[in-house]
């Protein structure tokens, strides 16, 4: 699997939907406010109407009660006309008229203003309805950007994650190979050279021999002897480096205590080493990952940190290793990733496949302490 998309690729085009969706939160914010703003003018409308409505019902009972009134006055002058003048009778028939139009009129203008009343009753439910879904909408846009923020950027980092994990599995093979071609190197500069030797050797003495000069021989077969040893400590040297076999024969306590010990004296760095708990022998996945992990924090701190004191420590709990590497060198910016540096990522990996976890102190100066805690 190849990612074509860099880290910062992707984080350019988080910032940009995130202006985007911002932006499109602001619009609706405004929108919402907007609907606000008519929702208030709309509910004093309503109120001032509703009492106008009321107003015109009181005006209009009042009005009808009176041209009630007036015609029965008005039935009364007909009856009677022989008791009132012409003048006086059209003055109540007239009168009856004007009110009784006026009061078509208020009741028309009634019936208006409860049209107006319902109408501004409808558009407030629209409208409430409107700035609902506007504040549901600004919630989900929140949720949105939360997930551009948080959660996509997490996607990204699992992408660089995945990046590191491919470059490291190509390391890997590099490493192999590296390592193959050292270990045949060595096999061929060293052991090989002096088996040779002894071969050509052993038949100087042979001719030796035969010629008569014994103490010659003896002397030869000495210096026989002294390549065969350092064969031998030559060969053991590489199979130690391969594997220690000591963590097979003897566990993981007495191999770091031995690592230690040597790597101590050969780089002049005073080494301590400490364990805490029952020291016991542990599932050899276990004791070839803890000698790893110690092995590449040593010659990290070794190779980098000019300490002057370096400390193991390993604690072996019924439930859980720890192991502590602690140099008082000059510390690094743990958040800095370097390139063809694969040897904190093999530890991480390392840690991560017994499931635990794996912390670093570091600061300028201050030097470095690396945590590991496996579940056993
Ligand atoms: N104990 C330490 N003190 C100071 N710096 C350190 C220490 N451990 C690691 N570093 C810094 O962190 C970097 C990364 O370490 P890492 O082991 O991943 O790679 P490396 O040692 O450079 O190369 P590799 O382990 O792949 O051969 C180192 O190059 C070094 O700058
Ligand atoms: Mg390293």
């Amino acid at each position: 699997m190849s990612v074509k998309i860099s880290e910062k690729a992707l984080d350019h085009v988080i910032d940009d939907m995130v202006e985007v969706v911002e932006n499109s939160k602001d619009e609706i914010f405004n929108i919402s406010e907007e609907a606000r703003r008519e929702h208030d003018h709309l509910v004093l409308e309503l109120k001032e109407t509703k009492e106008k409505v009321l107003q015109h019902i009181e005006n209009g009972d009042k009005l009808e009660e009176r041209v009630r009134f007036s015609r029965k006055r008005l039935a009364e002058v007909s009856k009677y006309f022989e008791r009132y003048s012409e003048e006086d009778i059209r003055e109540v028939y007239e009168n009856t008229h004007l009110m009784q139009t006026n009061l078509a009129i208020l009741r028309q203008e009634e019936k208006a203003l409860r049209d107006k009343r319902d109408e501004l009753e409808r558009r407030l439910i629209t409208l409430t309805h409107t700035i609902n879904r506007a504040e549901g909408l600004a919630g989900k846009i929140s949720v949105i950007l939360n997930y551009l923020q948080d959660d996509f950027r997490q996607v990204n980092e699992m992408i660089e994650n995945a990046k590191e994990k491919q470059e490291f599995g190509l390391k890997i093979i590099e490493a192999q190979e590296d390592e193959r071609r050292k270990i045949s190197r060595e096999i061929h500069d060293g052991p090989a050279q002096m088996l040779a030797n002894i071969l050509l050797r052993s038949e100087i003495v042979e001719r030796t021999i035969r010629n008569g000069s014994m103490d010659e021989a003896i002397s030869e077969i000495k210096s026989v002897r002294k390549m065969v040893r350092s064969s031998l400590y030559e060969v053991r040297r590489i199979i130690y480096d391969l594997r220690p076999m000591a963590l097979d024969d003897l566990g993981l306590v007495p191999t770091m205590k031995k690592y230690v010990d040597s790597i101590s004296d050969y780089n002049n760095i005073p080494t301590e080493f400490s364990i805490i708990g029952e020291e016991k022998r542990l599932n050899s996945k276990y004791e070839v990952a803890f000698f790893r992990l110690m092995q590449e924090s040593i010659q990290n701190a070794i190779k980098h940190s000019e300490a002057s004191q370096i400390q193991v420590k390993l604690e072996i709990r019924r439930n859980s290793l720890t192991m502590v590497i602690k140099d008082n060198g000059k510390g690094f910016d743990v958040s800095k990733k370097k390139d063809k540096s694969f040897g904190l990522i093999g530890m991480r990996e390392r840690v991560e496949m017994l499931e635990g976890e794996l912390h670093i102190q570091s600061s300028l100066g201050k030097g470095t302490a690396i945590i590991i805690k496996v579940p056993y």
